[in-house]
C-alpha cells in the first residue's frame, strides 16, 4: 500500500503531464479530424492583415473546385480497384478493430505513437474486447461519413445523411435540435478522442453520468475509442469503456480502434502520396467507409475558411468555429486526396446546400 502510494506521488505528476500532451496531440488530431487542416497556411479569415494569404486561400479554393462537380456520378471500375488495394493493404473487416480473434490473450498491443512499450493483452483486457468484427461481412449499400467542418452549418443534408444505411461520425459531435436539419441524428459509428474525454468530461475522473447522459444522442451506435495510439490514451479510454458498461448496456457499444489498422493506413495514403505524420480521424473513417459500403458520401469535409458557393466564411465546425491549436499539415493535402477520388467517381463529396429528398 504505502508502496502504491509513494509510487502514485512520482508518477501522477508525469502521468499528468502525459495526458496534457496527449490532450494537446489529440486537439491537433482531432482538429484535423474531418477537416484535413488548411489552418496553418490558409487563413481562416481572409479578410485578415495580410492579403496576400488570402488571395492565396482564393487561389486554392478555386484550384479545389475547379476539381469538384455537382453532378458526381459513380465509377464502378474506379471504385472496385480502390477498394480492392485498400482491402488487400488494409483489411478494415478483420482489421480496424482490436477483437479477441486478431488479438490473443497474452499478445502484444502494439501503440501507434509509441511502438517501444507494447501492452500486453491481460485477461482483464481479453475480456473487454469485441468477440468479433463488428463490421462482420456486412457492405452496406450507402454509407454518409460526416464531418464536422462548418460548411456543413445551413447545408439542410441533415434528411440526405439519415437516409444512409450507415452513419459514421467524427468526435461526438453535438446533433440537437439547432444541427439536426443540417447534419442529421443518425449514427452507427461514432468516434470519441481522448481530448474530447479530458475537456468535455474531466477525463471520467469525476462525475460520469453527463457523458452517459450525451451520448443518448448517438442512440446504440458503435463508439469507436482510439485507445491504443499512445499509452496515456488507455486509461481514460478504459474509463469510457467501463463507464458505458457500468450505467448499463442501453448506450453505444464501445470499441477500440486497433492501432495495427492505422498503421497500414498511414503507409496507405502515404503510397498515395499523402505527407503526413498520420491520417486524421476523417480520413480514417473514409477508408473505412470505402472498404465496407458501396456507395460512400462525404459530408462537412471543406478544409476553408470560405464556403465553396459563395465564399461567405464559415466556422471550423458546424457548431463552433473552434481553431487548431497547432498543426503540422501545412495544406490540405488530405482533401486533395479525397478530391481525387471525388473526381474519379470513387467517393461523392458533398458540398453546399443538399436538396430535400434527394435520394
Ligand atoms: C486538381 O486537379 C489537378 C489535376 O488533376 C491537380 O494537379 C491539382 O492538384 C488538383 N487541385 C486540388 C486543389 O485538388
Ligand atoms: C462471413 O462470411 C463467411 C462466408 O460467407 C462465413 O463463413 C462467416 O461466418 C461470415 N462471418 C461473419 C462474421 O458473418
Ligand atoms: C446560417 O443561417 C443563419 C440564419 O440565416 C445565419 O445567421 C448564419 O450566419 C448562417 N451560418 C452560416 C455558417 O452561414
Ligand atoms: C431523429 O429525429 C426524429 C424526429 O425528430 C426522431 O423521431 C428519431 O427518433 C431521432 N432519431 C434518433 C436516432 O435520435
Ligand atoms: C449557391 O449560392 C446561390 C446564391 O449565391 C444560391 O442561389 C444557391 O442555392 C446556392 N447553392 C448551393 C448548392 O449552396
Amino acid at each position: 500500500m504505502r508502496v502504491m502510494r509513494t509510487l502514485m506521488r512520482w508518477l501522477l505528476p508525469v502521468i499528468l503531464l502525459c495526458s496534457f500532451c496527449s490532450v494537446a496531440f489529440w486537439i491537433f488530431i482531432s482538429n484535423n479530424n474531418v477537416i484535413p487542416h488548411p489552418a496553418s497556411r490558409i487563413p481562416q479569415k481572409a479578410s485578415n492583415t495580410q492579403s496576400c494569404k488570402a488571395c492565396k486561400d482564393s487561389v486554392i479554393i478555386g484550384k479545389a473546385l475547379g476539381n469538384y462537380s455537382n453532378s458526381w456520378k459513380k465509377h464502378e471500375a474506379n471504385y472496385k480497384r480502390f477498394r480492392l488495394l485498400l482491402n488487400e493493404k488494409c483489411h478494415a473487416v478483420s482489421k480496424a478493430v482490436v477483437t479477441q480473434n486478431n488479438t490473443p490473450l497474452g499478445s502484444n498491443v502494439v501503440y501507434d505513437g509509441e511502438r517501444r512499450k507494447p501492452l500486453q493483452v491481460t485477461q482483464a483486457l481479453y475480456n473487454i474486447l469485441a468477440k468479433e468484427q463488428p463490421f462482420g461481412n456486412a457492405t452496406w449499400e450507402s454509407c454518409a461519413v460526416v464531418g464536422n467542418g462548418g460548411v456543413l452549418a445551413n447545408s439542410s443534408c441533415g434528411e440526405e445523411i439519415n437516409s444512409a444505411q450507415f452513419v459514421i461520425r467524427c468526435n461526438l459531435p453535438p446533433l440537437d435540435d439547432r444541427y439536426e436539419k443540417d447534419v442529421g441524428n443518425k449514427t452507427n459509428l461514432v468516434t470519441a478522442n481522448p481530448s474530447i474525454l479530458h475537456e468535455k468530461y474531466s477525463g471520467l475522473m469525476e462525475r460520469r453520468r453527463p457523458f452517459v447522459e450525451s451520448l443518448h444522442s448517438y442512440g446504440q451506435a458503435l463508439l469507436l475509442l482510439p485507445a491504443f495510439s499512445y499509452g496515456h490514451n488507455t486509461p481514460v479510454s478504459l474509463r469510457a469503456f467501463y463507464t458505458l458498461e457500468d450505467f448499463g448496456r442501453e448506450g453505444p457499444l464501445p470499441i477500440f480502434l486497433n492501432p495495427e489498422y492505422l498503421r497500414k493506413l498511414t503507409k496507405f495514403w502515404r503510397e498515395q502520396g499523402l505527407n503526413s505524420v498520420r491520417p486524421s480521424t476523417g480520413l480514417i473513417m473514409a477508408s473505412l467507409a470505402l472498404e465496407i459500403c458501396t456507395n460512400v458520401h462525404l459530408y462537412g469535409f471543406w478544409p476553408f475558411g470560405k464556403h465553396p458557393n459563395d465564399s461567405r466564411p464559415i466556422t471550423n465546425h458546424y457548431y463552433d468555429n473552434r481553431e487548431s491549436k497547432k498543426n503540422v499539415h501545412s495544406m490540405p493535402s488530405e482533401f486533395e486526396q479525397l478530391l481525387k477520388l471525388h473526381k474519379q467517381g470513387v467517393v461523392h463529396i458533398h458540398l453546399g446546400e443538399c436538396q430535400p429528398a434527394h435520394r
